[in-house]
């Protein structure tokens, strides 16, 4: 996960101990994609503490091998479809503005399975420093 992350060029890369730590904790809020046994890729994410009824996902990434085989939606699927039995109602996600990719991907799912889709300002750059771009706070719920 932490390599994928790396070869993206485009995710902020946390250490190894972080991505395993997650694994760790957030196996059930989290998914890695296989194809043909190889690691494909990862969704990360987590129940919000202050708002368990939230799903926020944190980082998406497929192999670039692999892109454009609707893996990433596949994933995202999976833990929409897990939402009823842990009481989950809505997905949320944090994307930048130039992100075109991960906005196609989360709008497509939204749309394919009938969830609103909406966009509202949450971090700032200055909030997030190293030159970090802003983040929004997007929104999928029935
Ligand atoms: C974004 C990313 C996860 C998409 O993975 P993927 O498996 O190729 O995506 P899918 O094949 O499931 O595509 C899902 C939808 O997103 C759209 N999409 C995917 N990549 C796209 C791109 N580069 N440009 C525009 N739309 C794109 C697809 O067209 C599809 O929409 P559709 O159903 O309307 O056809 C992958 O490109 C990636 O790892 N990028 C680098 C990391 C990143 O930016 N992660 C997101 C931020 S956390």
């Amino acid at each position: 996960m932490h390599r994928l992350a790396v070869d993206t060029g485009v995710l902020d890369a946390n250490t190894v101990y972080a991505y395993v730590l997650w694994c760790h904790d957030f196996a059930a809020t989290s998914v890695v994609a296989e194809v043909d046994g190889e690691f494909a890729g990862f969704v990360t994410g987590y129940q919000r503490p202050a708002d368990p009824s939230v799903l926020m996902v944190w980082q998406v990434a497929v192999d670039g091998r692999q892109r454009g085989r609707g893996i990433a939606a596949a994933m995202l699927n999976h833990l929409i479809d897990g939402f009823a039995d842990s009481g989950v109602r809505a997905m949320h996600t944090t994307i930048s503005p130039d992100n075109e990719a991960s906005q196609r991907l989360f709008s497509s799912v939204a749309q394919r399975r009938g969830l609103t889709f909406t966009r509202r300002p949450l971090f700032a750059a200055t909030d997030l420093g190293d030159g970090h771009e802003a983040e929004d706070l997007y929104v999928l719920a029935p």
